[in-house]
C-alpha cells in the first residue's frame, strides 16, 4: 500500500488539539520536547528564515518564534494549519511567522531552491511518507541555502518498542514480526484511522542521510533515560533542580551512539556545503 497524502491529512486533522497538547501531558513528553528543542536552540539563529513543514499545531513552531525565527508554516493537514494559526494568534508569535501553506513534504514545489537558512522537519513527516522519503529529503535538501542546516526527527522502531512494550506485547506475534522487518507499522486500508508511519532503526536512518553527502552535525534519540519511568518522574518534575539535572543528562545520552535507538524519535541535524570556491 504506497504513502496516501490524503489519509495523512485526515489522520491528522482528526487528532485535532491533541496534538498541541501531547508534548506537555507527562514529565516523558517534556523530555522529547526539551531534546528537540535543544537542537533548535542550537542551530537557528535571529532573523533566521525557516521552514517548519509538518509543523502541526506549532509546538516547535513557537520555539522557532522565540529564537527570532521569521517562520514558514507548511501542512499536510488543513485542521493543524488552523490550529497552527489559531495558537500563534493565543500565544502572540503570530508575528513571526510570514505564511501558512499547505504542503506535502514530497512536494514543495511553492518553495523556491535555497529558500531557507534552517528547515525543520520534526515529529515524523519523513515517517508518514514511507516509500517516498528519499523524495522528500531531496526537497527538504533543496529548499535549504548553502551552508544552511536540516533539522529532522523520524518515529524510531526499537524505541517505540521500549516505550510501548506492555501493548506490543499484547499484539499478535506474527504482526508484531512483520512491523519489526520492515519498519512499517501499516493496517488494512488507507481509510483506516490508526496510526500508520514507518518506524526507523537509527542505522537504517544513518543510511538514509549519509545517501546526500551533508555534513551530519548531530544525531540523538528524543529521550532514553526517562522513556519508561511514567509517575515517578511527577516528583521530580516537580523539583526545579533535580528536573534541569535530568535535562542535561537526557541532552548528553542521547548523542551516545549506544543510546540512539532508545527513544521514540531519531533526531539529527545536517549542514548542506557550501559551493568550493576555487581559483
Ligand atoms: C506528529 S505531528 C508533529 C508536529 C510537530 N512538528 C512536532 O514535532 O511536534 C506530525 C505533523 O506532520 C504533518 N505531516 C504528516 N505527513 C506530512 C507530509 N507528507 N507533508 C507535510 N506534513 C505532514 C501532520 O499533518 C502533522 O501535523
Amino acid at each position: 500500500m504506497p504513502y496516501d497524502r490524503a489519509s495523512v491529512a485526515r489522520y491528522f486533522d482528526e487528532f485535532g488539539e491533541r496534538e498541541w497538547t501531547r508534548l506537555k501531558e507527562s514529565p516523558v513528553a517534556e523530555v522529547k520536547l526539551h531534546v528537540h528543542s535543544y537542537y533548535l536552540q542550537q542551530y537557528v539563529t535571529a532573523g533566521a528564515r525557516v521552514l517548519d513543514v509538518g509543523a502541526g499545531a506549532g509546538r516547535f513552531t513557537q520555539v522557532l518564534a522565540s529564537l527570532g525565527a521569521s517562520i514558514s508554516v507548511a501542512d499536510v493537514s488543513p485542521v493543524q494549519l488552523a490550529l497552527n494559526k489559531a495558537n500563534a494568534t493565543t500565544y502572540n508569535f503570530a508575528e513571526s511567522i510570514s505564511e501558512w501553506a499547505e504542503a506535502d513534504v514530497c512536494d514543495l514545489s511553492q518553495f523556491a531552491d535555497g529558500a531557507f537558512d534552517a528547515v525543520v522537519c520534526y515529529g515524523g513527516p519523513l515517517s508518514y511518507v514511507f516509500e517516498r522519503r528519499g523524495e522528500a529529503l531531496s526537497e527538504l535538501c533543496r529548499v535549504t541555502r548553502p551552508g544552511g542546516y536540516l533539522l529532522l526527527s523520524v518515529m524510531s522502531l526499537w524505541g517505540s518498542i521500549h516505550e510501548k512494550l506492555p501493548g506490543v506485547l499484547a499484539t499478535d506475534a506474527t504482526e508484531n514480526a512483520r512491523i519489526i522487518a520492515t519498519g512499517d507499522l501499516r493496517f488494512g486500508t488507507t481509510h483506516d484511522t490508526r496510526h500508520q508511519c514507518h518506524l526507523f532503526r537509527a542505522s537504517e536512518f544513518s543510511t538514509l542521510l549519509s545517501g546526500i553527502q551533508w555534513d551530519i552535525l548531530a544525531l540523538s534519540a528524543s529521550n532514553c533515560l526517562s522513556s519508561v519511568w511514567g509517575a515517578p518522574l511527577d516528583s521530580i518534575r516537580a523539583d526545579a533542580s533535580r528536573w534541569a539535572e535530568l535535562l542535561a543528562m537526557e541532552v548528553e545520552a542521547t548523542k551516545q551512539p549506544g543510546c540512539l535507538d532508545a527513544g521514540t524519535h531519531l533526531i539529527a541535524v545536517l549542514q548542506r556545503p557550501r559551493p568550493l570556491n576555487v581559483g
